[in-house]
């Protein structure tokens, strides 16, 4: 007997395949029950490092570590059977050396089963990226906007308004993806430069606050269900009110418990049923 399901994962070279065919649709997820409702949607489904802010409440991603990030991908992988997983390798598990982002990114998805990791970094990590693709473990960029370098970077503040730092990302691209990146997220970045990557490179481009254009787009699935709380970025948009949902769920359990007209009888164990 068969263990294996008939619904296959997209995989890494499809979603590629997508440049120039069909756009990559992706939002995040970091578990079970938002992973499961989103499979049937989307192409790929990101286990950003943004649950450090928007799961764990922290003020940035920095904190979050590689054990973290794994349980949260595994979580996912778990819950899905079709969308392509891929994870964001947090701070400080890949900038030291290729080895070290190998060692941590082959532990990343041995133990998670998802399908990419996902590096920030341009073309100084190139290197890394082709050490990463040479043995085995695909790598989606991530430039731009890069939270991980929030210090360096003085914020969150968009990219490549200015020629000189439009010229780097640029770079900073055509080296990913020479590099072997089989795709690149490019986050608060200028418009007309994200564009121009986009037509630039062979690989899919996923916009986040970039472009229209882009071969894809991805965002944060809490930023557009009214989730995220007051930190929602321009780039968002709300597609709906979940948390008003959820409200108004967890105040009518709130009054039915206070006024004993929940649980009854039926909700509990032992019970005789004429009784
Ligand atoms: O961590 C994340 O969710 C991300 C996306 C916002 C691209 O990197």
């Amino acid at each position: 007997m068969s263990v294996h399901s008939d619904i296959k994962r997209i995989t890494v070279p499809q979603l590629t395949a997508y440049k120039g065919q069909k756009k990559i649709v992706s939002l995040t997820s970091y578990i079970a029950p938002f992973a499961r409702l989103l499979d049937e949607y989307m192409d790929m489904i990101l286990v950003g490092d943004s649950t450090a802010m928007v799961g764990y409440n922290m003020e940035d991603t920095l904190s979050i570590t590689v054990e973290q990030m794994a349980a949260h991908a595994k979580a996912v992988v778990r819950s899905t059977q079709r969308a392509c997983i891929v994870v964001d390798m947090p701070f400080g598990s890949y900038q030291e050396s290729p080895e070290q982002a190998f060692r941590n990114a082959a532990h990343m998805l041995s133990v998670s089963g998802a399908d990419s990791v996902k590096i920030e970094g341009g073309a100084y990590l190139a290197e890394t990226t082709r050490f990463l693709v040479d043995r085995g473990i695909p790598v989606l960029a991530h430039i731009g906007l890069m939270p991980q370098y929030m210090h360096t970077m003085g914020g969150f503040k968009a990219q490549g308004l200015g020629e000189e730092a439009a010229a780097r990302i640029f770079d900073d691209a055509l080296a990913q993806a020479q590099a072997g990146a089989w795709g690149i997220v490019i986050e608060g970045t200028a418009e007309a430069l994200a564009r121009r990557i986009t037509h630039s490179v062979k690989v899919p481009t996923i916009g986040i606050g970039a472009s229209p254009e882009c071969d894809g787009q991805v965002l944060v699935t809490e930023d557009i269900l009214n989730l995220s709380g007051p930190r929602i970025p321009k780039f968002a948009k709300q597609f709906a009110d979940v948390q008003a949902t959820i409200k108004q769920g967890v105040e009518a359990y709130a009054t039915q418990v206070r006024d004993g007209s929940f649980p009854t009888l039926d909700n509990c164990f032992g019970v005789p049923k004429n009784g």
